[in-house]
């Protein structure tokens, strides 16, 4: 992906000065043709006008924005979404965008100059993938250059912020749509270690017998069945002078779900790749923080193994001890991420975590509740859960609270033989698996964060296509970056 800081920016020019020589020989048609109908300032209507003039801008892009007063940062990087998507379609490779010209209700210029940024990198990430043959080469605009009458140094700083943004989301992307036989938990922790080193990272790699020292029983249970060893990864990120206030992501990072013995039936299994999209999300969060450096302390926790079965599996009915010393009855071994998730939660809190946002395809209730298009929230910590609903606000990336009672906690309790349950029966579902996180975080402030429903998308957007969504690594990003 092409670095926006190559953008040029002239503070001079409201319009781009071939654009402004072009309007007298143009003769009042723009107006004509709008309205006639042709250029529409409808939300969402792109028009293509040729000039046709010996010299200038060959093709005018108008890009419709509705109605001024409802713009907002979200539907202009929509706009930008598609118009990218447009250019990217007509193989076009170099644009000049009038950004003042974009700038009207809430949204101011460096606003804007975000949601460019940002929407370039969304709108035309492709997935590379494995066919020997590869129809088209990846699109990657060679020129993008951006008019502004604002401060120029502040417009470059929010394009940089906005290809971050967007160019971290990407990667998580990449890592989802990745399959488990190419994104082992070892792949994953050697990607991890790369992005340390190339952001000056502190990090640990807990291998397996790291894990049957320290007593990690739940993250070696779930991988009892498999070839590949687990890892726990983890990151470390210190933007204050002192190792205090450590904000903990934590994200599951299950490379392959195939349910275990209660092995999921083969629909269900398809697209489990997908289930270490909440170890994406932290990478991919963890790539802004290397790249934007806030002032402060972060620790990311990943838990990564798969779920698989062979002789030596775990089983239901199995009683195992966790890190935090409590024990679990399995009652299912398809509910294997709030297990490793209590490992995480639980080194977390060890090492320093004062403030725990975890991240996870944990259930598919919470699809049930909210649909693909609303990440399932939980917290023991209204405040907490304040700020990270702010910055979702920000993102676009809707987040919505589900409740956890003193009876949903006590229901994960309700093992006869072991302090907690797995797997406490279908009702409330999605609260289930918050309320199991929430026994191994105990009194740190907390927000849980079930993605089973956004990690990925069956539908071409304008700020993507089908397949992996990188959700959360901007909200986490804000969080994280505004965090106080
Ligand atoms: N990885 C799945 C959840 C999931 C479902 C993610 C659909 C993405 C799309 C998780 O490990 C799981 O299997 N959860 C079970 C929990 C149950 C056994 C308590 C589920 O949701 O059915
Ligand atoms: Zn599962
Ligand atoms: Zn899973």
């Amino acid at each position: 992906m092409k670095r926006l800081s190559s953008v040029c920016l002239k503070e001079e020019n409201r319009w781009p000065a071939s654009l402004a020589s072009m309007m007298p020989a143009l003769g009042g048609r723009l107006t004509e043709l709008w309205k006639e109908g042709d250029i529409s300032a409808k939300r969402g209507r792109i028009a293509v006008i040729h000039p046709f003039l010996p010299t200038g801008a060959k093709r005018l892009y108008f890009v419709g924005l509705g109605k001024k007063e409802e713009l907002t940062f979200a539907r202009l990087r929509e706009a930008f979404g598609k118009l990218f998507r447009t250019l990217k379609q007509a193989k076009r490779m170099k644009a000049s965008v009038a950004l003042d010209t974009f700038t009207a209700g809430d949204v101011d210029g460096n606003e804007a100059a975000h949601a460019l940024a940002e929407a370039y990198h969304l709108a035309t990430y492709e997935f590379p993938g494995y066919k020997q043959k590869k129809s088209e080469p990846d699109y990657q605009l060679e020129s993008l250059i951006v008019y502004t009458e604002a401060e120029a140094a502040e417009i470059e700083a929010s394009l940089f912020v906005g290809s971050v943004y967007g160019k971290a989301t990407n990667s998580a992307r990449t890592l989802v749509n990745t399959p488990g036989n190419l994104l082992t938990a070892s792949d994953l922790a050697d990607y991890a270690v790369k992005l340390a080193d190339r952001y000056d990272f502190d990090y640990e790699i807990l291998e397996k017998e790291d894990m049957e020292r320290l007593g990690m029983g739940a993250l070696l249970a779930v991988n009892q069945g498999s070839k590949q060893p687990p890892k726990l990864i983890v990151l470390k990120y210190q933007g204050k002078d002192e190792w205090k206030d450590v904000i903990a992501l934590v994200g599951k990072g299950v490379t392959f779900d195939t349910g275990g013995y209660c092995l999921k039936p083969r629909d269900g299994m398809v697209d489990m790749k997908t289930d270490m999209a909440g170890a994406a999300a932290v990478l991919g969060a963890m790539e802004a923080i290397g790249e934007l450096r806030p002032e402060q302390n972060v620790l990311a926790v990943i838990p990564a193994t798969d779920n698989m079965i062979s002789g030596e599996a775990f089983k239901p009915d199995d009683v195992i001890t966790s890190l935090s010393g409590k024990t679990i009855e399995v009652k299912n071994t398809d509910a294997e991420g709030r297990l490793i998730l209590a490992d995480a939660v639980t080194y977390a809190k060890q090492h320093g975590a004062s403030y725990i946002i975890d991240v996870a395809t944990l259930t598919g209730g919470v699809i049930v509740a909210l649909g693909t298009d609303k990440t399932g929230a939980m917290t023991n910590n209204e405040a907490l859960f304040e700020q990270l609903l702010e910055a979702s606000m920000e993102t676009g990336e809707f987040i919505w609270r589900l409740p956890i009672t003193e009876n949903d906690r006590e229901r994960v309790r309700s093992s006869k033989i072991a302090d907690l349950n797995n797997s406490p029966g279908r009702e409330g579902h999605a609260i289930m698996g918050g309320a199991f996180i929430g026994e191994f975080v105990e009194d740190t402030p907390w927000v849980h964060l079930d993605i089973a429903g956004t990690a990925a998308t069956k539908k071409d957007g304008d700020l993507g296509p089908a397949g992996a969504t990188g959700v959360m690594v901007r909200t986490l990003t804000a969080f994280v970056e505004r965090f106080e």
